[in-house]
């Protein structure tokens, strides 16, 4: 009976898709709609042995009796989304929003040709930017123009709001971090559209009023891909000697690692409007943390490092992510 937002509060790639699957299995929404800018987000959920990366359905896949929607302010490309319809099972099940733009491929061209993008910034080169461009030109095609998409096109602000109304539970799942927003992160190393939990309630159609709470997933050693400042970084020789070593979902790219940020983390989380926190990674912190699935196994120098952190952030850490799989998970919300 609730709605929530889940974001990441640093450069994306936090461990959100396990924090989303986790937060389906308990608390059984009957929607999981995806907000954020597009295919340039990848989502790694680990169930068992297998492992799946999405880019445009939501992580919350994984969760079987959820239908799954694409908000209206997130690019769709249509070759990504039929691909994923096809390897992960999730027949019948993923609606898009007949208002969502097309990324075509002169947008990957445009992305890929770009010295701007492409070097400076760094961008994934699945053309977001250049079709977000096309967006506000007002250019772009709108998912209701294409066909082949005829059979998955909905309303989806107004399925939602009408759960919403039914009191059923709902997640708004967004993609990429804080850092990389284009208003509030490092601009310009940033990506085409806001990040925060309030454009992931815009995409989707939801009203401010109606969300319940934002849980914003930080990870314990931040990380980085593509250009752009980052305070904590640390050296690759630091990194691999604390036995990190992390590459993108969808480029593939040797990600940058840092140390925890309280200051970003606080900023963040303000912004944000967090009233949960989350953390992943503990186990990196400290490895005799790794698997946990109860708070009283966690060890004095892991309680050290979530008490500094819930001082930053200025509200509970409710989340606490011990290993890749779905399992591996504290959960004392
Ligand atoms: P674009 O979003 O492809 O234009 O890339 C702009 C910047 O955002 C680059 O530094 C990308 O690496 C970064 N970026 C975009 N999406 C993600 C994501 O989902 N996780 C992490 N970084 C991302
Ligand atoms: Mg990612």
């Amino acid at each position: 009976m609730s709605c929530t937002i889940i974001v990441g509060g640093f450069f994306g790639d936090e461990g959100k898709g396990k924090i989303v699957a986790h937060v389906a299995h308990k608390d059984k929404p009957s929607i999981i709609s995806r907000g954020g800018v597009g295919p340039n987000a990848g989502h790694t959920v680990k169930v068992g042995e297998k492992e799946y990366g999405v880019r445009m359905i939501p992580s919350g896949f994984v969760f079987p009796d959820a239908r799954l929607f694409i908000g209206t302010g997130v690019l769709v490309d249509p070759r990504v989304l039929k691909h994923e319809i096809e390897s992960v099972e999730v027949d019948g099940r993923v609606f898009i929003d007949g208002r969502c733009s097309i990324i075509e491929e002169k947008h990957i061209e445009r992305d890929r040709g770009d010295e701007h993008l492409s070097k400076t910034i760094g961008s994934t080169g699945t053309g977001c930017g250049p079709a977000n461009v096309d967006r506000v030109q007002r250019v772009a095609t709108q998912a209701k123009d294409v066909p082949e998409l005829a059979p998955f096109i909905i309303d989806v602000a107004q399925e939602l709001n009408d759960a919403l109304d039914r009191n059923e539970t709902v997640i708004l799942e967004g993609t990429q971090g804080f850092g990389i927003s284009l208003y509030y992160g490092t601009y310009p190393f940033v990506t085409s559209k806001d990040t925060s939990a309030s454009q992931i309630a815009a995409d989707n159609g939801v009203g401010p009023t109606r969300i319940d709470d934002v849980i914003v997933v930080f990870k314990a050693y931040p990380t980085r891909v593509g250009e752009g400042p980052f305070g904590t970084e640390m050296t690759k020789e630091e990194s691999h000697a604390l036995g990190i070593e992390e590459f993108g979902t969808v480029t593939h790219r040797e990600r940058r690692i840092g140390c925890w940020d309280g200051k970003m983390a606080r900023y963040s989380a303000m912004i944000n409007g967090c009233t949960i926190g989350a953390i992943t990674g503990i186990d990196n912190v400290d490895e005799a943390c790794f698997g946990a699935t109860e708070y009283s196994q966690l060890t004095e120098k892991a309680l050290a490092f979530i008490r500094q952190a819930e001082e930053d952030i200025g509200v509970p850490i409710k989340l606490i992510s011990t290993g890749p799989e779905i399992t591996q998970i504290i959960d004392i919300r």
